[in-house]
């Protein structure tokens, strides 16, 4: 990153974390957005990528007695305010810093990626890299699951033809349903693009690798 990107990245960063106070999702809020169970988590290696700032998701796991290891990985991590508030709330978590579209992890690492609220929060291109990364890192029979995003990338991607050739070329099944509006999620109004959002339907994808 450049130090002008760093520096736009770390007001935007410092801005969404003041926003989400509060208001991150935990274990419950992911289970029912793709419709798991906990026992479909037991035992297995996790990434959250792009992780709130209190890293709600593995406090969580480790409340409920999982046996279950999770990265939670955010490039906002990198901020020392941001980091150091991270780590009090959840001493024992595995903070990563990295960005989503260059994940600092080997091949076939994870048995399922949680990508939850993050790809509204990148651009399209960004999207696509941290969709092949994300599949990168996932083992052979593991899953990707992304959401909650809004209708008009699920459209976007459908008409994506190098996407398409991509999953063709790997063999990656893609998926993709209506997400439940009942799990307590607010519709949004994103201060930093000034963008409403409260039309647009929400969806999931899940690839399966
Ligand atoms: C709205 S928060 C969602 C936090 C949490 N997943 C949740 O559902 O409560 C969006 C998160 O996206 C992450 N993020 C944004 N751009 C990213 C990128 N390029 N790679 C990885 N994470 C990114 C940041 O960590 C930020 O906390």
């Amino acid at each position: 990153m450049s130090k002008d990107q760093e520096k736009n990245w770390s007001e935007r960063s410092i801005e969404l974390s003041k926003f989400y106070k509060g208001k991150e999702r935990g274990l419950e809020a992911y289970l029912h957005i793709f419709g798991l169970t906990r026992e479909d988590l037991d035992g297995k290696k996790v990434l959250d990528l792009g992780a709130g700032p209190t890293m709600q998701f593995s406090q969580d796991i480790k409340e409920a007695n999982l046996d279950t290891s999770v990265a939670e990985l955010s490039p906002d991590f990198i901020f020392d305010d941001i980091r150091h508030k991270a780590l009090e709330s959840n001493p024992s978590a595995n903070a990563v810093v990295g960005l989503g579209q260059e994940l600092p992890f080997a091949s076939e690492s994870f048995d399922s990626v949680f990508i939850v609220h993050v790809l509204d929060h990148v651009s399209y291109e960004i999207m696509t890299r941290l969709l092949s990364e994300a599949l990168r890192v996932t083992k052979k029979g593991g899953r990707v699951y992304c959401g909650p995003v809004y209708s008009y990338i699920r459209a976007d991607l459908a008409k994506d033809k190098n996407f398409k050739k991509f999953l063709n070329d790997t063999g990656i099944k893609l998926s993709q349903s209506d997400v439940p509006v009942d799990y307590g999620e607010e519709r949004l109004y994103d201060k930093i693009s000034g963008t409403h959002y409260d039309d647009m339907p929400y969806t999931k994808i899940v690839l399966e690798k």
